[in-house]
């Protein structure tokens, strides 16, 4: 065998090889493009035939405009703050309850609905249906809210409810009581005019959210299936229209949240014997774990992104990128380890490609002259959802690969699981068209939560669990968010109650259209 021959078979291979190459480029490239051409940019069930129900029309008058911008405000007003699990202002939660009585007479007067406070400063509502045989649905939202101080640069006081150029600022205008007095205000609207549904609902107001849920949405959720309640779907916050917020995106979006990432709070801590520093060790508790920090952060968790349900979202969204963006984002199942790369370069993105580690804490040492005997630190970590905490935890543990340091789970839960938002799924396609009823520019695509809710304590009573409402976010806004300068603008709160008020109604139907000819009944 001659050099030459060898040579020759390596270029014929190479040749082949690449013709091989190239064909299956043309081939993806093809795939590729049929997919953005074939984009879903169907409205779906808006289309479709709706069951004609007995409708009140959305018509809100000059005085309710002022009454209810007036309840909002005082309820903004009452500083209704959960500082830990273990203390919130129970006064300003006290005269909550007051304030809904008052604000709300119909509702609480109403024989038609069921009342019952639980854990104290959480309320739960029941509106029976006419239609006993229709599965009931639930509204969620929270009435405690992050404390605020002014100094750290608000233009308004926080819980003074000041308007400026047609916002209210204040704490938990966004998060959560735009949604508490809408959906209160909403119902108070519907019974002033001799409403009864068909379909059920529960209303559930939880007053520790922003601390867990323990006492609020847990109960709530317990006492609910002690009764044996199953439900349709669960409403709760989370999502909103995002306006100017997704970069390359054209026109606004409504993004209904699916799920919720999962979280994980781990401890590290390293023990040794306590010396002088005048005779150091070569490692001490401090160095062994501040290099187990170190390793954490400088491997981070895998990349996920096109894994979960974040690839439901661009897929929808699709079409309303301009190209090249279009292309890349109608196909994911080509281009998402290229866009997780891309994506992983910010924060606020990289929280959707992975499962993110955060060092929240890292205490340790008693005295300047002495070797601490003891360091701990506290790793935050949130689950993204093609993983498990299990998982997580096994991947720390490899991580910090040191047994000098102890890993220990303080508490944690596995990533939520995913509400389906097919043609079928009732809850997503009724918000769905009450949002495009009331914005019909909007594109509704599903989303994911990176931060939680009172709805993760309802999985035992129904699988279908959306967050969502009409809150437009600009530019800006999403830092308001815990942030200062929390506002909404007067516009954006009453379509809220209007947005309220039509859900309830849509939810009457008994089953949704037939898409394709087959009906879905609930
Ligand atoms: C809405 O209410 C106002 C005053 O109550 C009334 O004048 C108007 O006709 C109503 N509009 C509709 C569409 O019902
Ligand atoms: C608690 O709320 C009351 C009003 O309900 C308020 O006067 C008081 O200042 C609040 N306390 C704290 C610590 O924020
Ligand atoms: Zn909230």
């Amino acid at each position: 065998m001659t050099g030459h021959s060898a040579r020759f078979r390596v270029w014929k291979f190479a040749k082949v090889a690449c013709l091989g190459l190239t064909l299956v480029l043309l081939v993806v490239l093809l795939v590729a493009t049929v997919r953005t051409l074939s984009l879903d940019v169907n409205a779906g069930l808006q289309l479709a035939q709706w069951e004609n129900t007995d409708h009140i029309p959305p018509n809100i008058s000059q005085q309710q405009r002022q009454q209810l911008l007036a309840n909002f405000r005082e309820a903004i007003r009452i500083p209704t703050v959960s500082f830990s699990e273990t203390e919130q202002n129970t006064t300003a939660l006290a005269e909550f309850s007051s304030l809904l009585k008052r604000v709300f007479p119909g509702v609480f007067a109403s024989s038609l609905v069921k009342h019952e406070v639980v854990g104290e400063y959480s309320h739960l509502f029941w509106v029976p249906g006419s239609d006993p045989s229709v599965t009931p649905y639930m509204l969620l939202a929270h009435i405690d809210v992050v404390p605020a101080l002014e100094s750290d640069g608000w233009e308004a006081p926080p819980f003074s409810a000041k308007e400026i150029d047609g916002f209210i600022y204040g704490r938990g205008t966004i998060d959560d009581k735009q949604s508490v007095m809408g959906i209160l205000q909403a119902l108070e609207y519907l019974l002033e005019q001799g409403y009864r549904p068909r379909r059920g609902f529960y209303i559930g107001l939880g007053h520790d959210e922003e601390v867990n849920g323990l006492k609020g949405a847990v109960n709530i959720a317990r006492l609910l299936k002690s009764r044996g309640v199953e439900l349709a779907f669960v409403l709760d916050e989370g999502l909103a229209v995002l306006d100017g917020i997704i970069s390359g995106l054209d026109g606004p979006a409504a993004l209904i949240g699916i799920s919720e990432k999962g979280s994980a709070t781990v401890k590290l801590s390293v023990t040794t014997a306590p010396g002088h520093s005048s005779m150091p060790p070569r490692e001490t508790s401090i160095g062994i774990l501040a290099a187990a920090v170190t390793r954490l952060e400088e491997n981070p968790m895998p990349r996920l992104f096109g894994h979960g349900p974040e690839r439901g979202t661009f897929e929808h969204l699709a079409h309303k990128f301009g190209l090249p963006l279009r292309f890349v984002m109608s196909n994911m199942w080509l281009f998402s380890p290229l866009l997780s790369r891309v994506m992983e370069r910010r924060p606020d993105t990289n929280a959707f490609v992975r499962t993110t580690t955060a060092i929240t804490m890292f205490n340790a040492g008693v005295k300047i002259n002495v070797i601490a005997p003891y360091a701990e630190a506290f790793v935050n970590l949130r689950i993204h959802s093609a993983q498990t905490l299990q998982e997580v935890l096994e991947l720390v543990r490899a991580t910090v690969a040191d047994t000098r340091v102890k890993v220990e789970l303080v508490n944690g839960f596995d990533p939520l699981p995913v509400s389906s938002y097919d043609e079928s799924a009732f809850g997503f396609q009724i918000i769905k068209k009450t949002v495009l009823d009331m914005f019909p520019q909007l594109t509704v695509a599903p989303g994911l939560c990176v931060g939680n809710t009172d709805s993760r304590h309802y999985t035992d009573l129904t699988k279908n669990i959306y967050r969502f409402a009409p809150t437009w976010f600009k530019p800006g806004d999403p830092q308001r968010f815990h942030g200062v300068n929390e506002r909404i603008s007067m516009k954006n709160y009453e379509e809220l109650v209007t947005f309220y008020f039509q859900l309830i109604q849509n939810c009457d139907i008994t089953k949704l259209p037939e898409p394709h000819g087959s009906g879905h009944e609930l």
